[in-house]
């Protein structure tokens, strides 16, 4: 009995322990089909993943992560950036409501993410005044509500922050037109003894610049390393991570800490998207960072989130296909490929009580001609209102035929819609089958139960609408 009290004594020492070295993970939430937070908790802990980031603070999530020690990054969404840098009150409100309460509460909140990727040029400046007022008042807010040594405010920015005019990390600064304000920014999370969060994309680098080396991107050594003084660089991360360690030295910040904000490789949407890099990518670089090393200019632990947990389907498409198959989990929790994540024996551990809708498909009818016209809106629509991001050269349903194409197609608004009736119309061009479609790596998904069914009926009052439209029009 004795023993046995010790034991229960020193878990909670021991969890800490583990929470401090172990691999994060990012958790959107842009998903037509979220899983519950519940399955996705327990998914976290069966994985032995002790530290997430969220982009938001819904409840539904913080209450499910209450005494589970999982150590949480709460975010706030770029939206509400202006109204927290104006108002000190929606500052202390934000706080109030976001962190204090589930702190009481027992949830583990270490961090608040003041913005995603603010600087992004894509933002056009939108948010260059309001982010660092509104770092400002959340900083305020948390010193007021007694919170301050325990979170820490952060901005996690994408790399592009920085730049090395040579390519060499040593010549790495700010950016120009952003320098100043970095500065100040940098400066105000040195005085907070609060962390640089940074994105570290490998992926995009290649999938932007067709001469990049593709081995620079990995992990497992290149033929043309990028020699730095007495460094040398092998892989892309390293030379990103220290351009700027390099940038933070030269203006007087050597030992500001950093996270690593986001880090992974997408599955598909691209040729370089697929199973198979992002295997290599994300094992390299968990291999790399447990070894404990750190980098050339950092040596030491790296504190890292992969990106992401779950495949998210409403992600914008902007930046490209890829954007919606980052998960190291399909949007059902399966997971995609063996992966250690070095906090359990067994590779990646699949999520636990998911529902599925039924085992039913929209496909295009047999006896529909390819070439009626109704063949082509039908298929836009669809395509714009589901996913068609597994379509395309190179992709994992980039091998379909035509009449595949489009069956894919319209299977995908079907099941994004809960198998409604009506989805499967598209002009008398589909029909329901109880045969799966799939073919090789191409899956044709059938979407899991929703528990909160507002969504979906939301959904299919929407759908009404626009079939009615359709058809008067
Ligand atoms: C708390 O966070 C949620 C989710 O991000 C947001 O909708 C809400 O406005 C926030 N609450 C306050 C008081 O700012
Ligand atoms: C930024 O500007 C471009 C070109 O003017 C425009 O297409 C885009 O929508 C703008 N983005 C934002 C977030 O305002
Ligand atoms: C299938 O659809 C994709 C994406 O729309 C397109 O690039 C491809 O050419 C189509 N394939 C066929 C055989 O129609």
């Amino acid at each position: 009995m004795g023993r046995f009290y010790v034991v229960l004594c020193l878990a909670p020492w021991f969890l800490m322990m583990v929470s401090v070295s172990g691999i994060g993970a990012n958790w959107g939430t842009q998903a037509s089909h979220p899983l519950s937070p519940s399955i996705v908790v327990q998914m976290l802990r069966d994985n032995g993943i002790q530290k997430v980031k969220l982009f938001d603070a819904e409840d539904a999530t913080l209450t499910m992560l209450k005494k589970t020690n999982i150590e949480v990054m709460v975010g706030i969404p770029n939206e509400l950036l202006q109204s927290l840098a104006t108002s000190m009150k929606a500052a202390e409100n934000w706080v109030a409501k976001n962190v204090s309460g589930y702190v009481s509460d027992g949830v583990n909140i270490r961090y608040v993410a003041v913005g995603n990727e603010p600087f992004l040029s894509s933002f056009n400046g939108t948010f260059l005044q309001s982010t660092f007022p509104a770092l400002q008042n959340i900083q305020s807010a948390l010193i007021k509500s007694g919170l301050g040594n325990q979170v820490k405010v952060t901005c996690p920015l994408n790399a592009d922050v920085y730049e090395s005019p040579s390519g060499k990390p040593s010549d790495g600064d700010f950016r120009s037109d952003i320098r100043p304000l970095m500065l100040t920014i940098v400066k105000f999370l040195s005085d907070n003894a609060a962390p640089f969060t940074v994105n570290i994309y490998p992926f995009i680098s290649l999938y932007s610049d067709p001469s990049f080396p593709v081995d620079y991107a990995f992990f497992d050594g290149t033929s043309s390393p990028v020699t730095d003084n007495s460094a040398t660089y092998t892989n892309m991360f390293d030379a990103n991570h220290d351009t700027l360690v390099w940038a933070l030295k030269k203006n007087g910040f050597d030992n500001l800490p950093i996270i690593i904000g986001e880090i992974g490789w997408p599955t598909d949407g691209d040729m370089n998207a697929n199973i198979e890099y992002a295997q290599k990518f994300n094992q390299g670089f968990l291999k790399h960072i447990l070894a404990g090393q750190g980098t050339p200019m950092r040596t030491g632990p790296i504190n890292a989130y992969l990106f992401s947990l779950i495949d998210e389907d409403q992600k914008s498409i902007q930046p490209g296909n890829f954007e919606r198959h980052w998960g190291l989990f399909y949007y059902d929790g399966q997971p995609k490929y063996q992966l250690s994540l070095g906090t359990t024996n067994t590779g990646l551990v699949r999520a636990k009580g998911v529902q599925y809708l039924d085992k039913k498909w929209c496909v295009m009818k047999n006896s529909v001609n390819l070439d009626d016209p109704k063949v082509a809106p039908s298929v836009s629509y669809a395509c714009a209102n589901a996913d068609c991001t597994s379509l395309g050269y190179k992709t994992s349903c980039g091998g379909l035929d035509a009449r595949g194409n489009i069956s894919y197609a319209f299977n995908s608004y079907y099941q994004m819609n809960d198998q409604d009736n009506q989805a499967c119309g598209f002009n008398n061009l589909a029909t329901v089958t109880n045969k799966d479609p799939s073919m090789g790596i191409c899956r044709f998904e059938i979407e899991i139960l929703v528990e909160d069914s507002a969504a979906s009926l939301r959904a299919s009052a929407m759908l009404a609408v626009v079939w009615f439209l359709l058809m008067f029009m």
